[in-house]
C-alpha cells in the first residue's frame, strides 16, 4: 500500500521503517491539511497526528484513499461523513495515554492549587513573598469527573490518591467501577453543584459539544476550578470568560482550546482566501481573552506528550496499518 505519514518526528520516521518492503512509505513532517494534500494524491492510507485536518474537502483530493490510520485516541479532527460516504476506514490509538493524560490534568491542577507557574517566576525575578502565591489542598475537595472512560477513571484514582471525594457524571454509567474505585455518579448539574474542582474527560462528539456551557457554570459553586483536557469545544469559551470574569470559575487549566489550528497558525488568516466565519472570528478572540486571565494556565495540547505514551502510539498504528492491509482490521473506529 502507498502510506503518507503526516507530523512525523525523525524517530516516528525511523520506526515507520519497519512497514518499507511491504509497503511505500512517505513521512512528513508537515500536517495533512488543504495545503499539502496535492502532493500525497496517490495514497491509500494516511497517518495524520491531530493537527492535520481531514475535512471533506482534503478526503475529496485523495482518490485512493482506504485507511485514515489516526495517531490520536480522539478522532474530531477527521469528516466522520466524508469517510463513510467513501467507505474509508478510520483506526485510532485508544488506549495510550490513561495515566500520561490524567496526569497532566492534575499537574494543571497542582500549578494552579500551588501557584506553581506566578512562585517559579517570582524567584526567579528574586521576589520570594509568600502572600501572592498562597494556594489551597486538594484533600477533602470534591472532585468531579466528567466522562469516566479510560482516562477519567485513572484521574479518579489520582484524586482518591491525593484524598479528594469523587463524584462523576457520564452516559453511561459503570457501578462495578464506582464501587471499585470508591466515587459516586450523580446528574450532570448534581454533580457540578458539589464540585471543587471539575475535570473533563469526555470525547468531542455532537453529544458534547458546548456540554459545560452557561446552564453548566451557573449550577457550580462559586470559586470552583476548571480542568480540560478532553477537547476545547466541550466548553463553551465565551461562557467560560464570563465566567472567570464573575468569580464563578476561580482558575481554569485548560490543554485544549477550541479553534486549535486558528492560534497554532494564525498567520494562515491572512493568506486564506476565503474570509473567517463570524463564529470563528469570535471564538479566537474569546480564546485570546482567556490566554490573557493570570487565573488561567494554558497547555498546547500537550497532554499526550510524554515518551511512553507516544511509543505507544506509533506501536499501535503500524499494527492498525498492518491488520488492515492483512484484512483483519483493528481498532476501527465506528462511533459517529
Ligand atoms: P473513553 O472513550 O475511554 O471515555 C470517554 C467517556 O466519555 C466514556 O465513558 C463515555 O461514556 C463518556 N461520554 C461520551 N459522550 C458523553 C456524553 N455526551 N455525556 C456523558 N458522557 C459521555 O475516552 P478516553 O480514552 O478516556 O479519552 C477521553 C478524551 O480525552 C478523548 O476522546 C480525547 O478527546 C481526549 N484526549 C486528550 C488528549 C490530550 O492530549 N489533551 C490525549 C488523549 C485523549
Amino acid at each position: 500500500m502507498k502510506i503518507a505519514i503526516f507530523e512525523a518526528e525523525d524517530w516516528e520516521e525511523q520506526a515507520c521503517a519497519s512497514l518499507e518492503g511491504r509497503h511505500a512509505v512517505r513521512c512528513t513532517r508537515a500536517a495533512l491539511s488543504g495545503a499539502t494534500v496535492g502532493d500525497f494524491a496517490d495514497a491509500e492510507v494516511v497517518s495524520p497526528f491531530i493537527t492535520s485536518r481531514l475535512d471533506a474537502d482534503v478526503i475529496d483530493q485523495l482518490p485512493a484513499l482506504r485507511l485514515i490510520a489516526t495517531r490520536s485516541a480522539g478522532y474530531d479532527h477527521i469528516d466522520l461523513s466524508a469517510c463513510r460516504r467513501r467507505g474509508i476506514a478510520i483506526s485510532n490509538v485508544p488506549d495510550y495515554g490513561d495515566a500520561t493524560v490524567a496526569e497532566h490534568a492534575f499537574a494543571l491542577l497542582l500549578a494552579l492549587a500551588r501557584n506553581i507557574v506566578d512562585s517559579v517566576e517570582q524567584t526567579r525575578r528574586g521576589g520570594f513573598s509568600m502572600a501572592r502565591v498562597r494556594g489551597f489542598e486538594l484533600r477533602d475537595k470534591v472532585l468531579a469527573v466528567i466522562g469516566t472512560g479510560r482516562i477519567g477513571r485513572r484521574a479518579i484514582e489520582i484524586g482518591n490518591g491525593f484524598g479528594m471525594r469523587v463524584l462523576a457524571y457520564d452516559r453511561q454509567e459503570d457501578a462495578e467501577a464506582a464501587a471499585r474505585l470508591n466515587f459516586e455518579y450523580g446528574g450532570l448539574h448534581a454533580v457540578l453543584a458539589r464540585a471543587d474542582v471539575v475535570t473533563l474527560h469526555v470525547p468531542s462528539s455532537p453529544s458534547t459539544i458546548g456540554l459545560i456551557g452557561e446552564p453548566e457554570f451557573g449550577a457550580m459553586k462559586d470559586g470552583v476550578i476548571l480542568i480540560n483536557t478532553a477537547r476545547g469545544n466541550v466548553v463553551d469559551t465565551e461562557a467560560l470568560v464570563r465566567a472567570l470574569a464573575m468569580g464563578k470559575v476561580r482558575a481554569a487549566g485548560l490543554d485544549v482550546l477550541p479553534h486549535e489550528p486558528l492560534i497554532r497558525e494564525e498567520a494562515e488568516i491572512f493568506r486564506r482566501q476565503t474570509p473567517l466565519a463570524a463564529s470563528d472570528l469570535q471564538g479566537l478572540v474569546a480564546n485570546h481573552v482567556l490566554l490573557r486571565f493570570p487565573n488561567v494556565l494554558v497547555t498546547p495540547h500537550n497532554a499526550y506528550n510524554t515518551d511512553a505514551a507516544l511509543r505507544r502510539i506509533i506501536a499501535t498504528t503500524l499494527a492498525n496499518i498492518e491488520a488492515f492491509a492483512e484484512g483483519r482490521p483493528a481498532n476501527i473506529v465506528t462511533a459517529g
